[in-house]
C-alpha cells in the first residue's frame, strides 16, 4: 500500500525518515505503526469494508477468469473447427449448390428456386426448376459428420459475372472431419461434370462478361447435319491438324489462331454445323450475334479476350460489322461492331490457348477483302441450298430402308427448279414424320416456301 496517501499533510515526516522504520513496525507510536494498527481494525470492524475488498478481489478473479476462458475457447474453437469458404465467383460455388440439393441428409426447410430456360432451335422454351438451399444456416450429416453450411449474400454487392447478389457459402465442421470437404468439393465437381457430359455449354454475352445460356445442351451429333460432299470432312481434318500444330505456331511467334468463314443462305445449316463440331472437338460455344445492336466495339474485344476455356468463338452475322464503318456510323445507329472494330479484335486475341473462330453470313458480298486476310479468316467454304447429293442423305435419314421412294424424291426435287433449303428440307419431313410417301406427294409445297436467290 502507498504510505504517503493516507498521511496528514501537515505531518513533514520524509521518506528518508520512513525508510529508517522497520517494514510492518508495530510500535504504535511511529506513524506507520499508527495507520496500520488502523487499518488492521477497520477490517476487523467493519464488516461494509472487508466485503468491499472481498468482493474486488472476487470481480478482478472473475474478470481475468472470464477472458481466459474466451481466450481459451476460442483457442479451442480454432483448434477443433475449420471453416471453408466458397465465394460466388468461384467455379466450385454452383456445383456445391447443386451438390447440396442433392444431399439426402439435409436438415433444412429453407430453399430458394433457380430457374433455367433453354430456347431451342424452333423458339420453344423448356424451363427446369432446381430447388437450391436458401440463404440461412443448413446443417448436413456427411459420413457420419455433422456440417454447417452458412449462405449468406450481400445486400450491396454484385456478382457482374451473372446480376446477381454476391453470396458466400461457408462450410464449418470439427477439425477432425475437415478432409470431407476436399471429399464433398470433389463429388459436387464430378456430379456436374457429369451433368455436362455428352454436352455443350452455349455461352452467350451478358454485358461484358460470357454467361452460360441455359442449362448445357445435348450434343448434336456431326452425322445429323448434311452438308454437301466432303464439305464435313475437310473443315473437321483441317481443325484437327490446327489443334496439333501449338509448337509450330509458338516455335515461329505466330499468334496459335485460325478462322473460319460460312457463308451461304439461311437455313443450309451452318450454325447447326459449328454446333456439331464444338460437341465432336469436346468444345464449348461462345456465341456473338454481330447483328444485334447492343454489341460495341470495345466489348467485342473484352469478350473475345476473355473466352470460357475450351471454346469455340462463333461471329454471327459477321457482314452486320460492314454496314457500319466507324462507331458512329452513317447509318445512326450508334452501338454496333464496326468494320475496323471487328479486325481490331480478331487481330488482337492474345490468348494462350488456341483460339479457333467461327464466322457466317449470308451476305458475302458485303465483307470488306480485309477480313479474309490469314489470321483472320484462314478457311472459308460456301455452305449453300441443298443439292441432289444431300436431299438424298437427308431423305435416308428420316426414312431410313426407302431407297425406292428417296430416288423418286430427289428427281422431283430437281424437277421443281427452285434453290430448296436444308431446313425446308427438314421441315417437309419432321411435318411428315415416317410417312415418306405423304412427303413425296406434298413436295410441291417447298415451291411456296422457297425463296429464289
Ligand atoms: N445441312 C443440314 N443438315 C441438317 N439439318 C439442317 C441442315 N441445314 C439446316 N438444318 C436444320 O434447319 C434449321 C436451321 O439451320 P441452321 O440454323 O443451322 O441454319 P443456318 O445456315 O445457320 O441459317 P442462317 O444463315 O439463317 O443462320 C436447324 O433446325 C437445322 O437442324
Ligand atoms: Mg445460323
Amino acid at each position: 500500500m502507498d504510505s504517503a496517501a493516507p498521511v496528514d499533510p501537515s505531518s513533514t515526516v520524509n521518506s528518508a525518515e520512513l525508510s529508517t522504520i522497520p517494514n510492518g513496525g508495530t510500535e504504535p507510536d511511529t506513524l506507520r505503526g499508527r495507520f496500520s494498527s488502523l487499518i488492521a481494525n477497520a477490517m476487523e470492524n467493519n464488516p461494509y469494508f472487508a466485503a468491499g475488498g472481498g468482493l474486488m478481489i472476487l470481480g478482478t478473479g472473475l474478470a481475468v477468469a472470464r477472458s481466459g476462458i474466451i481466450k481459451a475457447s476460442s483457442l479451442i474453437y480454432r483448434q477443433m473447427i475449420v471453416d471453408l469458404e466458397i465465394q460466388s465467383k468461384d467455379k466450385s460455388y454452383a456445383w456445391f449448390l447443386q451438390w447440396m440439393s442433392k444431399h439426402p441428409h439435409r436438415i433444412s426447410k429453407h430453399l430458394s428456386v433457380r430457374t433455367n430456360y433453354v430456347q431451342h432451335d424452333n423458339g420453344s422454351v423448356t424451363t427446369k426448376f432446381a430447388l437450391v438451399p436458401g440463404p440461412g444456416n443448413h446443417w448436413i450429416r456427411y459420413k457420419g459428420a455433422f456440417i454447417r453450411i452458412t449462405r449468406e449474400r450481400s445486400a450491396k454487392m454484385i456478382d457482374l459475372t451473372n446480376g446477381s447478389p454476391f453470396e458466400i457459402v461457408t462450410l464449418t465442421t470439427l477439425y477432425r472431419d475437415r478432409f470431407l470437404f476436399d471429399e464433398i468439393l470433389n463429388e459436387a465437381k464430378n456430379i456436374a461434370l457429369k451433368s455436362a457430359e455428352g454436352k455443350t455449354v452455349i455461352y452467350t454475352s451478358f454485358g461484358p462478361e460470357w454467361r452460360k445460356f441455359g442449362q448445357p445442351k445435348a450434343k448434336r451429333l456431326l452425322p445429323s447435319v448434311i452438308l454437301d460432299k466432303g464439305i464435313k470432312e475437310d473443315i473437321l481434318s483441317d481443325v484437327h491438324d490446327f489443334m496439333r500444330n501449338g509448337k509450330w505456331y509458338s516455335d515461329r511467334g505466330i499468334p496459335y489462331r485460325r478462322g473460319y468463314l460460312l457463308y451461304g443462305p439461311p437455313g443450309s445449316g451452318k450454325t447447326s454445323f459449328i454446333q456439331a463440331l464444338a460437341g465432336e472437338l469436346d468444345y464449348n460455344i461462345c456465341i456473338l450475334n454481330l447483328s444485334e445492336g447492343n454489341l460495341t466495339d470495345d466489348r467485342l474485344n473484352h469478350l473475345m479476350n476473355n473466352m470460357p476455356e475450351r471454346s469455340i468463338l462463333l461471329l454471327e452475322d459477321i457482314d452486320a460489322a460492314f454496314n457500319h464503318r466507324t462507331q458512329s456510323g452513317e447509318t445512326g445507329f450508334k452501338s454496333s461492331v464496326t468494320f475496323s472494330g471487328l479486325l481490331n479484335a480478331l487481330d488482337g486475341v492474345t490468348s494462350s490457348e488456341e483460339t479457333i473462330t467461327f464466322m457466317t453470313t449470308n451476305h458475302p458480298e458485303k465483307l470488306d477483302p480485309a477480313i479474309m486476310r490469314p489470321g483472320r479468316i484462314d478457311y472459308k467454304v460456301f455452305v449453300g441450298n441443298a443439292t441432289p447429293y444431300q436431299v438424298e442423305k437427308m431423305f435416308i435419314k428420316f426414312y431410313p430402308g426407302e431407297e425406292a421412294l428417296c430416288k423418286k424424291f430427289v428427281q422431283a426435287t430437281a424437277n421443281l427448279n427452285v434453290q430448296i433449303s436444308t431446313a425446308q428440307l427438314q421441315g417437309l419431313f419432321v411435318m411428315n414424320k415416317d410417312r415418306p410417301k405423304d412427303a413425296l406427294e406434298m413436295i410441291d409445297t417447298l415451291r411456296h416456301s422457297s425463296h429464289v436467290i
